[in-house]
This record gives C-alpha cells, structure tokens and sequence, in this order.
C-alpha cells in the first residue's frame, strides 16, 4: 500500500489500475482513522477492486476559530490502520497540492437549501468547503464508488445532492454509523473530551433513541418533545447548538405527513462540539 502526496503520481496510479480492468472506490477522510472509517474502507473492498483512501485536513470547510490547527494529524498510525484494512492505495496531499493558488480565490461549489440550517447554520461555509473539497477529490481520483458514513446525515445529503446536480459519474454510498460501546458515535473529535465528559457524551445518541421511540409510541407534539429532549441534554451538561426533527430525503422540516424522519443533534460538551443522528421511520 503506497501513501502519494501528489495529484500527477496517483493519477498515473489509478490508470494503471484502470488499465487492469479494476473498479476504483474512493474513501474521502481528515485521518485520525478510526473503526468508522475502517468500516467505509471495507464497504468500498466489497464493492470496488481498488480502494484510495484520501487524508486531507481540509482547511476551506473550518470557519475561523474552529478546530483547524489542533485536528488531530495521525498519518503513520492512519497507514498502519489503512494496511491492515486492506485499502490499497493512500492520497495525502497537503494544502498547497490541493489549492496551488491559495483558498481565496478559488472555485467554490455551493449546494444550497440542504446547506442551509442545522450544521450549515453554525457553520458558515462549512458544506461548502465539503462540497468543493469532495468535488476535488471526486475529480482527481474519478472513482466508480465513494463512500461517506451517515454520522454526518446533512453533510452526506449535501455531497448526494452534488454529485446528482452535477452528473458526476460515480456512486455514492452512506454507511451507518460505528457506536461504542454505551452508544457514542465515533469521530475523531471525541479525543477532545476529558474522562468526565466521555462518561457524559453518550446522553446525546440515548436523548435522540428517547425522542425517535417516543414518536414511534404515538407522540406527535414534536416541539414539546424536541424542547424537553433539549432540557434534558442540559441536565445532563450537554448545551444543544440544535436538535431538529427533519424529513430524512429533503432534510426539510416535518409535517404532519413525514413518516420518513431523522433527528439530528449538534451539542457541545465541554469545549468539544458532537454531532450525531438517528433515521426512524413512523406507521
Ligand atoms: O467527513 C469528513 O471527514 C470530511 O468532511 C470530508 C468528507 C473528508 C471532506 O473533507
């Protein structure tokens, strides 16, 4: 398995597998692995012959005062992991690779409504930087299938949305969320939280099974629900930035007649901001 760092080796990579006949999977990352993204690495061996993992702490998708210096930058222990999960070959370009020009006057993909609200909300020009980061990627590495895992529910809707406004030629795949143990849904921020907070951190994923069960019992004054599920996340030392019940396909709010719901949760516990969902559908 090789590591590449420059957008001419691997393209003089991929076509030699491509001249093999071989189907090409793509799993975009910001490193830091852990066995949420060694499940995507996996999906895409099931379905592809030839799986790129990319590692790009991508700075045009972090807004000033986020995260961006202090992301966790792991690449020997992210080959290791890639080694063992069979993926074949690594792209790890840095900022100057992949925006030879700077960020400021480039190219900008922007999808809007399924952008806007939730973590677009928070985030100011979040999904665009995904978008035009991905469509990047999606570019150089012109796989048959990539894969994204769905604890970013908005953020894969907004790269579908994308992919089938542009006609890019490649499937898209979500694959569901890895919990811990208690519940916890891996991401690589969760290394931000102290041994207190982790003890804490599972209340989120256990308050949105708490309002998905009670809708399914009946419950149909969601704002009543969504307010005390809110209280509760308090309680516990969770600050909700939001929690939001939408229509799972368009991420619009909910009517009276959504039967195919997600409720969504960004919370910060501590300094460290979680997100998390969960798709249930109503009879
Ligand atoms: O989900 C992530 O890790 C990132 O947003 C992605 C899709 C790799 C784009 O930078």
């Amino acid at each position: 398995m090789n590591t590449l760092h420059s957008i001419a080796q691997l393209r003089a990579a991929l076509s030699r597998a491509r001249q093999d006949g071989k189907r090409i999977g793509l799993v975009p990352t910001m490193g830091n692995l852990h066995a949420g993204h060694i499940a995507l690495v996996e999906k895409a061996r099931q379905r592809t012959d030839f799986v790129v993992v990319s590692i790009f702490v991508n700075p045009l998708q972090f807004a000033a005062g986020e995260d961006l210096d202090s992301y966790p930058r792991t690449l020997e222990a992210d080959q290791r992991k890639l080694l063992d999960a069979g993926a074949h070959l690594v792209f790890a370009p840095n900022v100057n690779e992949m925006y030879p020009h700077g960020m400021q006057g480039h190219t900008r993909i922007s999808v809007p409504v399924v952008s806007e609200g939730l973590c677009g909300a928070s985030r100011p020009g979040h999904f665009e930087g995904v978008a035009t980061v991905v469509s990047k990627l999606l570019n150089i590495v012109q796989p048959d299938l990539a894969v994204f895992g769905q604890k970013d529910f908005q953020q894969l809707a907004v790269i579908r949305k994308m992919a089938q406004d542009l006609c890019l030629p490649v499937q898209i795949m979500g694959e569901p969320t890895v919990r811990a143990e208690d519940g916890l849904a891996l991401s690589s921020r969760n290394g931000y939280l102290s041994e207190a907070e982790r003890q804490t951190a599972p209340v989120l994923y256990k308050t949105l099974q708490s309002i998905a069960s009670e809708i399914q019992s009946g419950q149909r004054d969601y704002a009543a629900l969504i307010e005390r599920a809110r209280q509760q996340l308090e309680i516990a030392g969770l600050r909700a930035d939001y929690l939001d019940l939408r229509d799972a396909t368009s991420l619009h709010p909910v009517t009276a007649n959504t039967t195919d719901m997600v409720v969504l949760a960004a919370a910060y516990l501590g300094k460290t901001r979680l997100i998390d969902n969960l798709h249930f559908v109503i009879n």
